[in-house]
């Protein structure tokens, strides 16, 4: 057991499909993997382990933001010895290039958290993709029949759901940043760190310059596509 997820040692498989929603784990979890066994429930953060395709896949839930998310990377990684984490996760389209329902696959992450500045003594890090994940995803988005386009590109994570000064993003935004989200800049650190592959997928479920939003039915339909590309990737 670790201080946040209660498995056993060996509970937890080498890869890990990462959302931000417990509920989206136990989803992913029922309609994608056999023999599906909850290993955790702590705080409500829900994981489960299976096979997709003969292949231990767990499915973790890593709660909203880079703080949370760190809790249960740092401990996937360090009492668990999880080497894939692929997040599956939604986002808020930043610019008009990119559509409702369109999947981001994020081979870097801006941020405006304090958490890496603190990490590097007020110097920048840039935050990447692992490269190998990254090259399965396109590989198998590109041999996939999706409804929905996928990009890859910057995301941008930020501490803040409501933010009061959006125009903050705007420098971000004119440098290429394609999506907000909240988790993708501290996953890749912490993988970097502990030299393991970290990858993150995101569908837009809302948009931020048209104000369209994705139904609860959309959401689930195109969710289920990105699982499906992720589960590829992380076992290519
Ligand atoms: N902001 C931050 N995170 C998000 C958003 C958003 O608009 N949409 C989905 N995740």
């Amino acid at each position: 057991m670790s201080t946040h997820i209660a498995a056993e040692p060996g509970q937890i498989a080498a890869t890990v499909l990462f959302p931000g929603d417990p509920l989206r784990a136990k989803w992913i979890a029922e309609n994608f993997l056999d023999d599906a066994e909850l290993y955790s429930e702590t705080r409500g953060m829900l994981g489960f382990t299976g096979t997709w395709q003969g292949h231990r896949i767990s499915v973790q839930g890593s709660g909203m933001g880079q703080p949370s998310m760190a809790i249960y990377a740092n401990e996937l990684f360090d009492s668990y010895d999880v080497q894939t984490v692929v997040r599956v996760g939604s986002c808020g389209a930043l610019t008009d290039r990119i559509g409702l329902r369109d999947i981001i696959i994020a081979n870097g992450a801006c941020t405006d958290s304090g958490i890496n500045r603190v990490r590097f003594h007020g110097q920048d890090y840039a935050p990447v993709a692992d490269f190998s994940l990254l090259r399965a995803a396109v590989e198998a988005s590109e041999r996939m029949t999706l409804d929905s386009a996928v990009h890859v590109g910057l995301l941008f994570s930020s501490d803040q759901f409501y933010s009061t000064r959006p125009e903050l993003t705007e420098p971000f935004v004119d440098h290429g940043a394609l999506a907000v989200e909240m988790e993708t800049s501290g996953l890749y650190t912490l993988a970097a760190y502990r030299r393991r592959r970290a990858l993150s997928i995101c569908t837009v479920s809302d948009h931020l310059v048209t104000h369209e939003e994705t139904t609860a039915l959309e959401r689930e339909q195109t969710f289920g596509d990105m699982i499906e590309l992720a589960l590829r990737a992380a076992t290519a």
